[in-house]
């Protein structure tokens, strides 16, 4: 698969996490329990497979556009370099949250839920700019030699973070189809 592609499908991976959150700040809005392992599981992934992993191939490759001249005050990087700012503020946000929630034995306060809401808002729009902003423009600024070069990082990357990155995506979903069942059993039963 090439590099720019590898990017595109990890956005899909994240997206549905993404879309976890959302979720599970609606059961939590309504009320009910979301189990901690989930929250944490979320955290995790958002650590090992977003900061660890996909941040650091994206990183790699703006830095290659750099060297191609793209300029980093410009449209569509600087918006992207803010955002990643963003991102890892919701992140540090939902993970703090997630640890009042387990500490206070799963109290819910406002902080929790509207982080979790925030996330599921903010990565469809992060991903958007990525997939129609700036992977495209990388497939044609980037020469042959350089998307080799990319290619090289992100399998350098994967070697030393791909496994650990992949585990926490697997115990995410899995954490999440789990709680989703359990979601859907206690809605048949409340409108039963
Ligand atoms: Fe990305
Ligand atoms: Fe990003």
């Amino acid at each position: 698969m090439k590099a720019i592609e590898t990017l595109e499908r990890e956005h899909r991976v994240i997206e549905q996490v993404a879309s976890a959150c959302g979720v599970c700040a609606e059961v939590l809005r309504r009320g009910a329990q979301v189990p901690i392992d989930v929250l944490e599981s979320i955290v995790d992934f958002f650590h090992q497979y977003g900061d660890r992993y996909h941040r650091q191939a994206e990183d790699a490759l703006l830095s290659l556009l750099h060297e191609r001249g793209v300029p980093t005050g410009a449209c569509p990087i600087v918006v992207i370099n803010y955002e990643n700012q963003k991102r890892k503020t919701l992140v540090d946000q939902l993970s703090s949250a997630v640890s009042v929630y387990l500490k206070s034995g799963g109290v819910v306060d406002e902080t929790l839920i509207n982080t979790l809401e925030a996330l599921a808002q903010f990565f469809p729009d992060h991903i958007w700019k990525e997939d129609y902003l700036l992977l495209p423009m990388a497939e044609k600024v980037l020469s042959e030699e350089y998307k080799r070069s990319l290619a090289d990082s992100l399998n350098l990357i994967d070697s030393m973070k791909g496994t650990e990155a992949r585990q926490a995506a697997e115990k995410c979903s899995t954490a999440i189809r789990h709680c989703m069942k359990v979601v859907s059993r206690s809605e048949v039963a409340h409108s039963a």
